[in-house]
């Protein structure tokens, strides 16, 4: 499903974001990147969704070859790979349904289609009273559950999420992660950045770790060492 093959990714003038990444994660995996501040794990998140491409190396994601791939393709390759943010980046000006919808109807989806995927949605995060509202009138915990919803809008294959419970206390925590869980059990390969060990630790779920960039380590069932 995701297959890094010595990855590097160097930002210009010279900071060597990721070194030689040897990686190889299957379809239906629940993975946790851990690692300090300024490891890369991010930048090896923007490579997963071509924001960021690689320096060096092959990266090839559900068929695609992401290290070679056209500017064009790269809306067909993100309709793939759902991606949630510690800061959600929600539009403030449009409702949950809307902030949901708004993918579908960059698409051209037919209204009916719409009609029925966005409550669908909204259900599955436990969102479906507040259609409505705006993001200001959330909860952090449900701003970030408006955030998974329309990340699932096209039926991803995989989520990448980047440190999504950061913003987040103890309870709104363990309800995103479940949430996660959730849809890695509905059979979508999860990509989890975070920092939190009690996550990590208690997910049970392979673990990667990054130090300056390298994998230092790499097991099922891990646990974070740091
Ligand atoms: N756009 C960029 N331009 C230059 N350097 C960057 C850029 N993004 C990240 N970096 C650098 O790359 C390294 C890895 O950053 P990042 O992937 O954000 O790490 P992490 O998410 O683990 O904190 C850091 O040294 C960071 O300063
Ligand atoms: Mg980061």
């Amino acid at each position: 499903m995701i297959r890094f093959k010595n990855v590097s990714k160097i930002y210009r003038p010279h900071t060597v974001a990721l070194k030689n990444i040897n990686l190889h994660i299957k379809a239906g995996e629940f993975v946790s990147i851990v690692g300090q501040s300024g490891t890369g794990k991010s930048t090896l998140a923007k490579l997963l969704f071509a924001e960021e491409r690689p320096t060096k190396g092959e990266l090839v994601i559900g068929g695609w070859d992401v290290s070679r791939i056209r500017r064009g393709q790269i809306p067909l390759l993100r309709r793939q790979i759902g991606v949630v943010f510690q800061d959600f980046k929600l539009l403030q000006k449009k409702t949950v349904a809307e902030n949901v919808s708004f993918a579908l109807e960059v698409v051209g989806a037919s209204p009916r289609r719409i009609r029925e995927l966005v409550p669908h949605l909204l259900r599955i995060v436990n969102l479906e009273g507040k259609a409505g509202r705006y993001p200001r009138q959330l909860s952090g915990g449900e701003q970030q559950r408006v955030a998974i919803a329309r990340a699932l809008i096209h039926r991803p294959k995989i989520i990448v999420a980047d440190e999504p419970t950061g913003n987040l206390d103890a309870i709104n925590t363990h309800d995103i992660i479940n949430l996660l869980k959730k849809i890695n059990e509905f059979g979508t390969t999860v990509v989890l950045v975070t920092h939190n060990r009690e996550i990590v630790n208690s997910l049970r779920k392979r673990v990667i770790t990054l130090d300056k960039g390298e994998i230092v380590s790499d097991q099922e069932e891990g646990r974070y060492r740091l």
